[in-house]
């Protein structure tokens, strides 16, 4: 099975990032591919500074490897390293009907508030197709606000397929967890930078970890007072690192009463704190090791750029342009 996503890098990764996504990419990183890529074409629709577009592309790849991608199955590389998806975007373009890309969350959201669109955000998701298509991806592991671009891509595919009589590209189909499909963040709605509500995998120390748990807002029911943990932030955010007995032994005791919410924060900041421990230090070790990073990517983008260039061919050629060898 060819296996294929890419992760903006607009800051540092949050819990709906790892949950959502990252995890479906380490379980799946064993496939016959398994492509994983930093896409940092698309984060400058958002990310308009040099240096803070180099350092979080160089903390997501460290991220990435700290939580377990092993570059010795998955090939991990930079988007932007891979100029054919840029020609395929344009080929794509072509033939993209403009009410498909109306309908587009990140684009009618940002109509819907007034705010000025540019076309990178407009045409967002053809390039997110050619990311996709480019690889003859088979299965897109993602987080639900993902899928609507899946079904753009799969559309886009199919009328490419249909107009030029052969079958250029690979239909993909979206994978997502049915538990972790859209994360709440500390209020309950999705997590999302652009919400304000994210906590980031990783911290500079666990002291400000910790201070981020404890920020989580609850209500301002007393110590003594029995809670209701389905209505609690730090209840649901608590599900992502329990197992079944946990969450029902802490269900228990918010509806008892004698249990304060710092308690329950305590509670999460340790099983997350179990959880993400190891990846804290592996991150640790790899921050000391910047060259072997870039070395990691650029082997990756190696690979990835071949598999890019037989497909862009073959697309090429399905129009009528001229193929280099
Ligand atoms: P991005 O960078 O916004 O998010 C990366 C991944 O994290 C998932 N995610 C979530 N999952 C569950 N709950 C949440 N609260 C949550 N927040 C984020 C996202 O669904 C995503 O899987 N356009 C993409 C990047 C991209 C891409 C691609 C993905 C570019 N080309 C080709 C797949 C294939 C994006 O902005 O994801």
């Amino acid at each position: 099975m060819k296996v294929l996503s890419g992760i903006q890098p607009t800051g540092r990764f949050h819990w709906g990032n790892y949950f959502g996504a990252i995890q479906q990419y380490i379980a799946l990183q064993d496939n016959e591919q398994a492509f994983y890529f930093i896409a940092d074409f698309h984060a400058l629709t958002t990310v308009r500074d040099r240096d803070l577009l180099k350092g979080f592309t160089q903390d997501a790849a460290i991220d990435l490897l700290s939580l377990g991608l092993n570059p010795e199955q998955a090939t991990l590389f930079r988007q932007s390293d891979i100029p054919e998806v840029t020609e395929l975007t344009w080929l794509l373009m072509t033939l993209t009907q403009m009410h498909l890309l109306e309908k587009c969350h990140a684009y009618k959201d940002k109509k819907a508030k007034g705010l000025a669109a540019d076309a990178g955000l407009f045409t967002y998701p053809v390039l997110m197709a050619a990311d996709i298509l480019i690889y003859d991806s088979e299965v897109v592991p993602v987080g639900l606000d993902q899928v609507q671009h899946i079904e753009v891509t799969r559309d886009l595919a199919q009328r490419f397929n249909t107009i030029y009589g052969r079958e250029v590209f690979v239909l993909p189909e979206a994978r997502v967890l049915e538990t972790t499909a859209k994360v709440p963040g500390t209020d309950g709605d999705k997590m999302s930078k652009s919400y304000g509500n994210i906590i980031e995998v990783f911290h500079p120390t666990p002291k400000k970890f910790r201070k981020k748990i404890m920020s989580i807002k609850t209500d301002s029911k007393t110590v003594e007072e029995p809670k209701d943990p389905e209505s609690c932030a730090v209840y649901t955010l608590a599900k992502l690192f329990s197992t079944s007995e946990q969450l029902e032994e802490l269900a228990a005791r918010y509806r008892a009463g004698g249990m304060g919410y710092g308690d329950a924060k305590q509670y999460l900041y340790d099983r997350a704190m179990d959880y993400f421990g190891p990846a804290f230090e592996k991150r640790a070790e790899l921050e000391q090791k910047p060259g072997e990073v870039e070395d990691i990517l650029q082997a990756g983008a190696a690979k990835a750029r071949v598999k890019a260039q037989e497909v862009l061919s073959r697309a090429r050629d399905a129009c009528g342009l001229a193929i280099h060898k």
